[in-house]
């Protein structure tokens, strides 16, 4: 009944939900020479985690892998627009030219609902900072309420960042995985683009074993469901809420 539940708030839904903050990232002006696409996690999938932020009052929203930002900006300009709620997202990189800073610009979101870190260290070891901070009075504070996990979509460094991603995740809160079917060899000329990857590593598709391994075994969490033609997984954290 819960995952029914879970899955009903996840399904395509015929409400207007997110239709303005999609609208206003899709009207950035994108570069003629670019040939990029701006949203990489499709359309319908974001839609579903704004049904889910707004039925469960989501305030805090962690993403790892900010790609050009446009998630990052539909849910902060939502959140923007009722006033409340923050996102926090972060990649190693600041994309050229088109990137979220531009993105929040072009869509006017003030800093108060989205929280940029580009850091060359990358997610793992700013998690590791995050933690710290969140940790210093000596109890851990978890302050998100849903984290996506949409970066380098390998089990190194994407396990990792599963648990410590869990540190900061609240009790009731949500952990969504996104390309659980992706693999390496999706991508044209792989073994050139990841040099030094096993034709195990280059041909399994990493996230679905994050997925499988280490989320649905965790004792922590529930309510699998899986969205999109299985390539998003969400799982709730157990606790209130
Ligand atoms: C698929 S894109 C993210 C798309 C974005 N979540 C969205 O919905 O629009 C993946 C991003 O993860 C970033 N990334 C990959 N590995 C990373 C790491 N270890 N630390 C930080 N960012 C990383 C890449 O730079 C890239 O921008």
């Amino acid at each position: 009944m819960f995952l029914d539940r879970l899955a009903g708030l996840l399904s395509p839904g015929t409400d207007a939900i997110g239709d303005q903050s999609l609208e206003m990232v899709r009207s950035f002006p994108i570069p003629e020479a670019w040939g990029g696409g701006l949203f990489q996690l499709p359309e319908p999938v974001i839609t579903a985690l704004l049904r889910l932020i707004q039925r469960k009052r989501l305030l805090r929203v962690l993403e790892l892998g900010t790609g050009f930002g446009a998630t990052a900006c539909v849910i902060a300009a939502e959140f923007q627009m009722r006033g409340r709620g923050r996102v926090t997202t972060i990649d190693r990189a600041a994309h050229e030219p088109v990137n979220v800073r531009a993105l929040a610009e072009h869509c006017r979101i003030s800093p108060e609902h989205l929280d940029i870190v580009v850091d060359p260290s990358g997610y793992i070891w700013r998690l590791g900072r995050m933690i710290a901070a969140a940790g210093a009075t000596g109890h851990l504070e978890p302050q998100f309420d849903l984290c996506l996990i949409d970066g380098a979509h390998e089990w190194d460094p994407d396990a990792g960042a599963f648990f410590l991603a869990d540190q900061l995740l609240r009790p009731g809160g949500y952990m969504v995985l996104d390309d659980l079917t992706f693999r390496l060899t999706d991508v044209p000329d792989a073994a050139a683009r990841f040099p030094g990857r096993t034709a195990e590593q280059l041909e399994t598709p990493q996230m679905r074993l994050v997925w499988d391994l280490l989320v649905r075994p965790h004792p922590d969490y529930g309510r699998f469901t899986e969205i999109y033609g299985g390539r998003v997984g969400v799982a709730k954290k157990r606790g209130w809420g």
